[in-house]
């Protein structure tokens, strides 16, 4: 069996663990709080959230009440779409920093590229928005930076301006939704894909095909969507307030997707998803 690694490593060198607990869509307050101190328990080393997600400091309360040091555990965060620009982000990131409640934040994203309007626009937006980030990353506040569903086109004009190259896009990838553009310019350009709803938020679970290859590994379709990730060189988010299910998720590293059920997962069509296009959401 393939050894498959427990951590990737940014291009600047860090270690990253490369399973993290998503916390998209799980509630500030108790559920928060008892769904990342499962996490830790169950083993994962790498908690992501989001300053939309409203639940930063019941993340920081989890990882501060738990038994794990603080460099044993890689804590995301980003910087949501009302606070582009160079000084809203530092404001956000002071407040994020504050709500989490650590000393450090190990990688700190563009939650959404702004994309609206004349491309020199945004362009600039999105520009001076990192510029913030990289201040912050030089200063040592932040490990590593990236950016968050960002295709080709608002990672270019962002490359040609920058003095440092997001290590990390974190991107909607599950089975039938692969993004193979963004996933093929980022590989070029060493930055890592990290996967959210690596599940499809639950949509691909039932799909035929993934439940006959999960039978013939006696594992689950939600484990083999994460293996999945992993064998194609990419970060897997996945997200539970279930604590059988978060146990499940981690328990991936025993078993091995062959090189025809990988063609055949990779091949599948559009199964679910949440829609949301870069260039075309609301928010
Ligand atoms: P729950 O949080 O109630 O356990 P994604 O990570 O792709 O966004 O998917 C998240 C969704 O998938 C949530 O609804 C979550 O439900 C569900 N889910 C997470 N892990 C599993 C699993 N191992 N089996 C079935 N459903 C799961």
């Amino acid at each position: 069996m393939a050894k498959v690694e427990k951590n990737y490593k940014l291009s600047n060198g860090l270690n990253i663990p490369n399973i993290g607990f998503g916390t998209w869509q799980i509630d500030h307050g108790s559920l928060a709080v008892d769904s990342v101190k499962e996490a830790i328990k169950a083993g994962y080393k790498h908690i992501d959230t989001a300053s939309i997600y409203g639940n930063e400091e019941s993340v920081g309360t989890a990882i501060n009440e738990s038994e794990i040091k603080r460099k044993d555990i890689f804590i995301t965060t980003k910087v949501w779409n009302s606070d582009r620009g160079y000084d809203n982000t530092m404001r956000a990131f002071a407040k994020s920093f504050q709500m989490l409640n650590v000393d450090y934040i190990d990688l700190y994203l563009i939650h959404w590229p702004s994309a609206k309007g004349p491309q020199e626009e945004w362009a600039k937006t999105n520009s001076s928005t990192w510029s913030a980030l990289e201040e912050l990353y030089k200063d040592g506040i932040i490990k590593s930076i990236g950016v968050s569903n960002f295709m080709p086109h608002h990672l270019e004009p962002l490359i040609d301006n920058a003095e440092v190259i997001p290590m990390v896009n974190q991107i909607e990838y599950h089975p039938g939704f692969m993004q193979k553009d963004t996933v093929d310019f980022c590989k070029k350009n060493n930055i890592l894909i990290e996967a959210w709803s690596p599940l499809g938020q639950g949509e691909v679970l039932n799909n035929p095909t993934l439940l006959s290859i999960a039978k013939k590994y006696n594992k689950s379709v939600a484990q083999v969507c994460i293996r999945w990730c992993l064998q194609n060189g990419t970060l897997p988010l996945p997200k539970s307030v279930t604590p059988y299910r978060i146990r499940e998720n981690l328990s991936v590293y025993d078993f091995e997707i062959s090189d025809e059920d990988m063609k055949t997962i990779n091949s599948l069509p559009y199964i679910g998803g949440s829609g949301l296009h870069p260039d075309k959401v609301k928010f």
